[in-house]
């Protein structure tokens, strides 16, 4: 199988994220044709809004279905640089639909992202395989909270599964490992802007950024790409 990704071009980000919520909804239902429950792992940030609503008002047996971020700022659920606050507000109906939604946010406080990725990590480690993940993408390559350069952006079959990340300048991040959105049985992107698709097309001429860690042999890889900016 090849590792070149399957490209999906759309004029613009509703008709992308549209694809990209189909896409999603017949892979969930084929495994739920194989298993009792299913899970997605989907993106933050300003890119997914579209697809996430989208996604909600697919016709699926939610309550077979656990949803979780790919990453979260590790700020409380409702601080408006939440991803979680973003998301649950777009996947409402899903939610009220019965889907479980697995939380990034971490409630104790005081508790560090050390000792809070460990604990999610329990629980995240009984999904592995996740079924499908939808990861966004950085204009520096970076695919959930990995980021170039990071430690956290290298293949570890060692590492946990949900781990810390400190990207300079920005709040501490909670995200799945590299290994965990690499293993999932299939992997989408979603990105537009010229920026992004010149960096997407570095990536894969030189293998230089985190996103090439979703490029398996096992697997394509799906890119949902607007062409607008
Ligand atoms: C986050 C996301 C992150 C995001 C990319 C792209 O917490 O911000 O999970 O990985 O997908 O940074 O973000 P935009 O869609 O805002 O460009």
């Amino acid at each position: 199988m090849s590792r070149h990704p399957v490209l999906h071009r759309h004029a613009d980000l509703a008709d992308a994220s549209q694809a990209l919520a189909d896409w999603v909804a017949t892979h969930l239902r084929s495994a739920l044709e194989r298993q009792e429950r299913a899970t997605v792992a989907l993106p933050g940030g300003s890119t997914p809004g579209q697809f996430l609503a989208a996604l909600a008002k697919q016709d699926l047996p939610w309550k077979r279905i656990t949803l979780l971020p790919t990453d979260e700022r590790f700020v409380p659920a409702d601080h408006p640089r939440s991803n979680e606050r973003m998301m649950r507000a777009a996947l409402e109906p899903a939610l009220r639909a019965g889907a479980e939604w697995l939380s990034f946010a971490s409630i104790e406080p005081g508790l560090s992202p050390e000792a809070f990725a460990k604990q999610l990590a329990d629980r995240v480690a009984r999904l592995l395989p996740l079924d499908v993940v939808v990861c966004g993408m950085g204009e520096d390559g970076h695919i959930a909270s990995l980021f170039p350069g990071e430690p956290q952006a290298r293949l570890d079959p060692n590492a946990p599964c949900i781990v810390p990340a400190f990207p300079m300048g920005l709040e501490p991040r909670i995200s799945l490992s590299a290994m965990a959105l690499r293993e999932a049985g299939e992997a989408a992107l979603l990105f537009s802007g010229k920026a992004k698709r010149t960096v997407f097309a570095q990536a894969l001429r030189l293998g230089d950024k985190p996103v090439t860690l979703l490029l398996t042999k096992r697997r394509r890889l799906h890119a949902f790409i607007s062409e607008s900016s």
